[in-house]
């Protein structure tokens, strides 16, 4: 019975709690409290008006073309929530998250409660695979920039799902959570829908549309994981795989600065640059639940990846990692810290002369063809 389950959910805080006399019952001892520096922008990202630069225009960001209304009967930010999760069209699912969006922000809606469904509709196509049958881009009949689009475009449209399912999924919770954990998540799940439609824009310009290969399910079985326990969904999405996307952003421009489509990289840039909130969003409220259980963050984080099966893969990428805050030690060995950070600065000067470089051929790319 619904009602039962939605009853029996703040037990979460209960099961953390449990969580928390088991964890002291295996004798986990917390080391020194590692120094937590929070994201500067965080307040100027939750203070920010709905963006409604859903369109990528000639130079960047720009507002989408009027479409016909959508509607989305829908009272409470949650049932929202539930609604998002259950379409299965990519681009109604994004552009029913911005209207939820802009809907809570209006005040129209109050947070409420919703049952969501056990795992998010999706679309015919793509085809679901396991990760390791994932085609390469030449096997995909995919260039290399619509190959690694098409990629990133599936993580931005299970990303919109993740952050809607930790908002209608932990809505039992409100009272303990307060309205800004809700409203952070539904401004991530906003921010995520607007990525999607960003990539969707520009694999069709590319000739292609997002299910023109086979995706995996692997970042939503990582959300599965952890429907239970608000810590854990913390530790694992925007701390763990969210933090994923920071240190693959800087390797993917990279390559399309590379492969020569400058256009795409630009897009990725700004992807890469707003996922940042999105880390520094879920450190925030891990933090705020750590400090409700008593609990000392970094051993607390340690032992959920632990208990629920997650690895930290680097290479890391420090100097956002840092920016957003986390604690070096939280993800990896102090042993290995110096000479990795020495590395980062190095590939960071690297990446900053190859940009330039870049820059500098598409500029003269652009002159000799206004000389032509
Ligand atoms: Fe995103
Ligand atoms: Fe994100």
């Amino acid at each position: 019975m619904p009602q039962v389950v939605l009853r029996l959910r703040p037990r979460c805080f209960a099961a953390r709690n449990l969580f928390f006399v088991r964890a002291l019952s295996f004798g986990t001892v917390a080391p020194a409290p590692s120094q937590v520096r929070p994201w500067p922008g965080l307040r100027s990202w939750r203070d920010a008006p709905p963006n409604e630069s859903r369109s990528w225009g000639s130079h960047g960001p720009s507002p989408s073309p009027p479409h016909d209304p959508i509607a989305m009967p829908a009272s409470s930010l949650s049932e929202c929530a539930a609604t998002v999760l259950s379409t299965a069209d990519p681009l109604t699912k994004s552009r029913l998250s911005h209207l939820a969006y802009s809907r809570w922000c209006r005040r129209e809606i109050p947070v409420g409660s919703a049952v969501p469904p056990a795992r998010p509709a999706r679309p015919e196509k793509p085809l679901l695979v396991p990760p390791k049958e994932i085609p390469s881009h030449k096997s995909a009949g995919l260039p290399l920039n619509a190959y690694m689009l098409h990629n990133l475009a599936h993580v931005e449209l299970n990303a919109i799902d993740l952050a809607w399912d930790t908002v209608v999924r932990f809505s039992p919770l409100r009272e303990e959570l307060g309205d800004e954990f809700f409203a952070d998540f539904a401004r991530v799940a906003d921010d995520e829908s607007r990525h999607f439609s960003w990539c969707s824009q520009r694999l069709n310009e590319l000739g292609f549309s997002y299910g023109d290969m086979p995706a995996h399910n692997f970042l939503w079985r990582e959300c599965e994981k952890s429907s239970e326990d608000v810590a854990a969904r913390l530790a694992v999405i925007p701390l763990v795989q969210e933090a994923r996307g920071l240190d693959a952003g800087p390797r993917l421009v990279q390559k399309l600065v590379g492969f020569g489509d400058l256009r795409t990289s630009y897009i990725v840039t700004k992807i890469a640059e707003e996922e940042m909130a999105h880390v520094a969003v879920g450190l925030y409220w891990f933090l705020h639940v750590c400090k409700k259980m008593d609990r000392t963050p970094c051993a607390t984080f340690k032992d959920l990846l632990e208990e629920y099966g997650v690895e930290l893969k680097g290479p890391f990428n420090y100097t956002a990692r840092d920016k957003v805050g986390i604690p070096r030690d939280w993800y990896d060995g102090a042993e290995k810290q110096e000479g990795r950070a020495k590395l980062s600065e190095a590939r960071n000067t690297q990446n900053f002369v190859h940009d330039r470089l870049a820059s500098i051929i598409a500029l003269e790319r652009n002159n000799s063809e206004m000389n032509c």
